[in-house]
């Protein structure tokens, strides 16, 4: 095998001029950074991602599909984040960095694991959840496999993207706690596990200062705090201030565009004393370090096996996707059974242009050139052969005679024992770009399904979107019911395999279907207005949100099911100074193999700030033949139990009792315990306004102000009854009253004492 030099950095740190270390920060073009021949310094090329490898030439157009070289289309971000399985993920991630280095690119960009803040977000369907333990156990899955090939990854979009309306200007105005406890945590819990090569930052505003030029988000948090030491690139065109940008920390600007000009301000600011030249130095350290990181997989490439790869993506897409229902209906024999899997011996009208023509990506950046493309309809026929047949019930373009097709699907479906509709959105409904308006099925859609359900109520839904519809007004008429999102090149071989149950669903929803969109917790304030968009709902993004105001759902967080069944037993929880230990025994009690996802939820005691009704702490997926049992440890530590305190800028572990529940989904807890956690936290220090019932809840400070009180004599103070009214009241201004049997100025000094 041949070996590559690596590059010297510190030495090409000496050596290169402010201009040759300016035009590294800076691409070339579209895609590749810049070299500098005089030096030896090479260019490499980075691409789109995230679900497979978007390589074009440098001449395209950037969303433009036309030339960009075959490469396997995993299921994306919205069906990997419903498998809830990181082995699985990390085995795509592998697949990707090998597809990544065959073709000498450097740098994947991706995975993208912006939370689901709303279900209109257009860009839904290239992220992994609304919640941030699954969006940070799978996207660090992700980086790892694709860093294993000795490719980088590309982290994105940091942070707070989580609309496509006014993506590159808006500001999103988030409180820390929230940013902490939900929008960067997935983020943090991603560098600091799996340390990516590479971050993107994001095109918005947060808190009013664009991401690319935040020195708090791109420096003092991802840095200091979480260890990052690779590159961070802009999204592209995010650069609004260069100079700003880069002292902030962003290190590359993508693409070319103004970059030579930019190149040029970073030199002017150097040479005028505004900019520190070591600040170019350390960015350039970083792009140097990146090349020569990649430069030996670049250099060598490698080779891919693209059948092994669709395979592996048709098994992933069949470990995706979701069953939300699976009711009994009567057979022709008077029995009883879930009408999945199917009969082998059923007569099938598949139905829908889905079948055919597979919705299987989505549209923008990360819309991949497929190797092969499989479509239900074909693997459907496989099996059933003769006893199946097509009709399309509606079309994909506005020109379609809906009317004309939905009666020829009707016959269709009054002719065969069950009626499988393969529904879903158009894919003009959902891209970068641009949020939905609604969470609908187009109405042509709703009419076929209504229409073959008067003629055969033995239907299953197949639903093809990149993000959340609606399914409660027509959930009714389907006894059965596939989530299939967006399922990658070979998801149309997986649905098949689902339907006849030579795969069984394990799929568990990553977002919560709420009743209708109005439910959802981020309504009020998406997508915001002149500008700004407030993140209102703060911590209650998704089930946390919808938990917390007791609202019924069409099909809770973490719900899916299986065609075998599990039970839960003997439910065994430590507590230690490290966090929880919580074990669990799960058993397949059906007749078939299957996989369930084990949920942790943790509710906390009673607050000092307004925190979820329960949240996801950890979870596993485990195959279990019939009968199997298998004893589930999961771990959490004290940060997993803590929430961040804004005033204090750290994570607090408040003592109490917590409840620990495990079980098949948010709404679906089989066993639970309360468990006692004490707190190492020292008493917090007493603020000047301290009030009457603050201090006397101070372990120190209420110590000393009833010794001082039991001196002095009884006074509104020490009157149980009056602490109702004036307990609220600082103890100072209250000690200022006439009559007080202390002074503010005792009270300062107790104050002092306390600490
Ligand atoms: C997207 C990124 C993408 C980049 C390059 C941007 O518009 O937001 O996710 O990686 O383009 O295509």
């Amino acid at each position: 095998m041949t070996t590559f030099a690596n590059l010297d950095v510190p030495a090409l740190l000496a050596e290169l001029t402010l201009e040759e270390k300016a035009s590294l920060c800076s691409g070339a073009d579209f895609w590749h950074t810049k070299a500098v021949e005089r030096a030896g310094v090479p260019a490499v090329m980075v691409t789109d991602g995230p679900h497979g490898l978007r390589k074009q030439s440098t001449s395209a157009d950037q969303v433009g599909l036309a030339d960009s070289v075959p490469a396997t289309c995993f299921p994306p971000a919205v069906a990997l984040g419903s498998s809830f399985d990181a082995g699985l993920v990390e085995r795509v991630g592998q697949a990707l960095g090998a597809e990544t280095r065959t073709e000498n690119v450097a740098v994947l960009l991706g995975p993208g694991i912006n939370i689901k803040r709303s279900p209109l977000c257009g860009r839904n369907f290239e992220y992994l959840s609304e919640d941030p333990l699954v969006s940070g156990v799978l996207g660090a899955a992700l980086v790892r496999g694709i860093q294993s090939a000795g490719v980088g990854a590309c982290v994105k979009h940091f942070a707070a993207n989580n609309q496509e309306t006014d993506r590159a200007r808006v500001s999103a105005e988030v409180d820390e706690r929230t940013l902490r406890e939900i929008y960067l945590a997935a983020f943090e819990r991603v560098v600091s596990e799996a340390k990516p090569w590479m971050v993107m930052c994001s095109y918005n505003k947060v808190n009013g200062t664009y991401a690319s030029q935040h020195p708090w988000l791109l420096t003092d948090v991802l840095r200091t705090e979480w260890g990052f030491d690779g590159v961070v690139v802009s999204d592209w065109g995010a650069v609004n201030d260069r100079v700003a940008a880069l002292r902030a920390g962003l290190d590359l600007q993508m693409p070319a565009a103004g970059g030579h000009v930019t190149d040029a301000e970073i030199v002017a600011a150097v040479r005028a004393g505004e900019l520190d030249e070591a600040v170019l130095d350390r960015a350039v350290e970083r792009i140097l370090t990146l090349l020569d990181r990649s430069l030996p997989a670049v250099r060598e490439g490698g080779t891919f096996d693209a059948a092994a790869h669709h395979a592996l993506a048709r098994e992933a897409a069949a470990d995706c996707a979701v069953l939300l229902k699976n009711d009994a209906v009567a057979s022709a024999d008077g029995s009883r059974a879930p009408l999945l899997p199917l009969d082998p011996a059923a007569t099938v009208a598949v139905i829908g242009e889905f079948a055919r023509t597979p919705r299987y990506q989505g549209a923008g950046s990360s819309q991949v050139n497929p190797t092969r493309l499989d479509d239900a309809w074909t693997a459907v026929r496989e099996v059933a052969g003769d006893r199946a047949v097509f009709a399309a019930g509606f079309g994909l373009d506005d020109s379609a005679n809906d009317e004309a097709l939905r009666a020829e699907a009707v016959e269709a479906a009054r002719a065969a024992d069950v009626a499988v509709l393969f529904l879903g959105l158009p894919a003009s409904d959902e891209s970068e770009g641009f949020d939905r308006r609604h969470i609908r099925l187009p109405s042509a859609q709703i009419a076929l399904l209504a229409a073959v359900a008067e003629v055969n109520p033995r239907m299953v839904v197949v639903l093809a979107n990149g993000s959340t519809v609606q399914v409660s007004d027509w959930a009714h008429h389907a006894p059965a019911i596939l989530e299939g999102w967006l399922l990658g090149q070979a998801g149309g071989g997986a649905i098949a395999d689902l339907l006849a149950g030579r795969a069984n669903p394990s799929g568990r929803l990553a977002e919560t279907i709420p009743l209708r969109l109005a439910d959802n917790p981020s309504h009020l304030n998406f997508p915001g207005e002149l500008g700004v968009v407030r993140y209102g709902e703060g911590v209650f993004v998704g089930y946390r949100g919808y938990d917390a105001r007791e609202q019924e759902v069409s099909y809770p967080f973490g719900h899916g099911l299986s065609y075998t069944s599990f039970g839960y037993t003997d439910l065994d929880i430590t507590v230690d100074e490290q966090g929880v230990t919580v074990a669990a025994t799960v058993t397949n009690t059906g007749s078939r193999d299957g996989k369930e996802v084990v949920q942790v939820y943790v509710s906390p005691p009673g607050s000092a700030v307004a925190r979820p009704v329960r949240e996801l702490k950890a979870f596993a997926k485990v195959a279990l033949a019939p009968g199997e049992s298998r004893r589930v440890d999961l771990t959490l530590t004290t940060r997993d139990l803590s929430y961040f305190h804004p005033v204090q800028g750290r994570w607090v572990l408040e003592g109490g009792e917590y409840d620990v529940a495990v079980g098949a989904s948010s709404r679906d807890l089989r066993l639970s315990a309360t468990v006692t956690v004490g707190s190492s936290e020292p008493a917090p220090p007493l603020a000047e306004d301290a009030s009457l019932v603050e201090w006397l809840a101070h372990p120190v400070g209420s110590r000393l102000l009833q010794e001082r009180l039991s001196v002095a004599g009884p006074s509104l103070l020490t009157d149980p009854e009056m602490h109702h009214v004036v307990g609220n009241f600082p103890l100072a201004r209250l000690a200022a009253f006439p009559g007080m049997p202390i002074t503010p100025a005792d009270v300062e000094d107790l104050r002092r004492a306390a600490r």
